[in-house]
């Protein structure tokens, strides 16, 4: 089994993170803005060229995915909000553009699994909608294969880089808390296997820019957007007429309400075992504004060192893990 056969696609509400080894067998990981918008007629052919690795067909219409939908068609670009989000044809297009982008990227077309992530409140309900739906999009030759979001943290925690587990499953039990930017996930995994009672969710990053908006209207008579200002809650900076200005304060004051939430909820779903855990994981693009929070509460919670690629990098593994165990079965 080699292991460029399996790649991992995390789609996510602000961006789709892509996991897959290339033809040297080098893993490699990128991402791509999570906008998607109908494709149109670009002229220019240096632009139109660049254009086409991120143009897919979705039933009879073309879509552009990534940075093209967000340069050639800002106005009409979306992403999903909804619960039903797996069922629109936009969330179809970034699947067929992340795996597009994908054997560009490797130079190969050798992948034969494809796994893919749900949060873990929609699991149970949509996992197998998604593989029909997926199915329909790649085609049935590809093992189609999905876990609960912050499950793939857990995977890359226990996992090698070949999906070999590096200690024993069973010996361990974990909590993940996964910072997203629509959600939240929490999970637990006692003694390797996934406990649904321990599971829920919560706001993401989202919540800490729609304050930070809010703060800057509301005591500087600054108006930005969203984008701004989620952007803002990493360099903690805006752009005024052409100038930085400092924001730091306020971007202080918007975390603090993610914070308390993340951290409430957290408590409330795993204070009764938390301190029998082995640890608790903190993951996802949002983990370093909640971690030393959550630290102070728990000693042993510990951050993945690049989060936003752990979701996605854990689904890889856990892919591989799945694959060599029937490789082995069968032969
Ligand atoms: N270094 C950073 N500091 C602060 N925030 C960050 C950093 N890097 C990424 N983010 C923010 O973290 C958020 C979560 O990113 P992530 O990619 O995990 O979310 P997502 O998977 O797209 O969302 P969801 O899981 O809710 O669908 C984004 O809003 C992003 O802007
Ligand atoms: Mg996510």
């Amino acid at each position: 089994m080699s292991i460029t056969e399996v790649v991992s696609l995390d789609i996510g509400h602000s961006a789709v993170k892509a996991a897959f080894a290339n033809k040297d067998g080098v893993r490699q990981t990128f991402l791509f803005p999570a906008v998607v918008s109908s494709a149109v007629v670009i002229s220019d052919e240096t632009e139109a060229r660049r254009a086409a690795l991120e143009t897919v067909r979705v039933g009879n219409r073309d879509y552009f995915v990534g940075h093209t939908a967000l340069i050639q068609a800002a106005q009409t670009a979306t992403t999903g909000l909804s619960e039903n989000w797996i069922e629109t044809p936009e969330h179809t297009a970034l699947l067929v553009g992340g795996l597009q982008k994908i054997r560009a990227a490797a130079g190969l077309d050798n992948a034969k699994m494809l796994v893919l992530g749900l949060p873990a409140k929609m699991f149970t309900r949509q996992r197998n909608r998604l593989k029909e739906i997926a199915a329909a999009a790649v085609g049935p030759e590809m093992d189609i294969r999905v876990i609960p979001q912050p499950i793939g943290a857990y995977y890359l925690n226990i996992l090698d880089t070949n999906g070999t587990p590096a200690r024993s499953l069973s010996a361990e039990s974990w909590g993940i808390v996964e910072i997203g930017h629509y959600t939240t996930d929490f999970a637990l995994i006692r003694n390797g296997r996934w406990a649904e009672n321990g599971s829920g969710s919560c706001n993401g990053v989202r919540v800490a820019a729609e304050h930070l908006v809010r703060i800057l209207a509301d005591t500087r008579k600054i108006t930005i957007d969203l984008f701004e200002a989620e952007e803002a809650l990493r360099t903690r900076e805006i752009r005024v007429w052409g100038k930085g200005e400092d924001v730091s304060e306020e971007v202080q004051h918007a975390v603090e309400y993610l914070v308390s939430e993340v951290v409430d909820n957290a408590v409330r779903l795993m204070e009764g075992i938390v301190s029998r855990l082995n640890g608790v994981i903190v993951a996802g693009g949002g983990a370093n504004l909640v971690y030393a929070a959550l630290r102070e509460k728990w000693p042993h919670a510990v951050m993945i060192e690049t989060p936003r690629f752990a979701v996605v990098e854990g689904m890889r593994r856990y892919g591989l893990s799945v694959r060599y165990a029937a490789s082995v079965m069968g032969r």
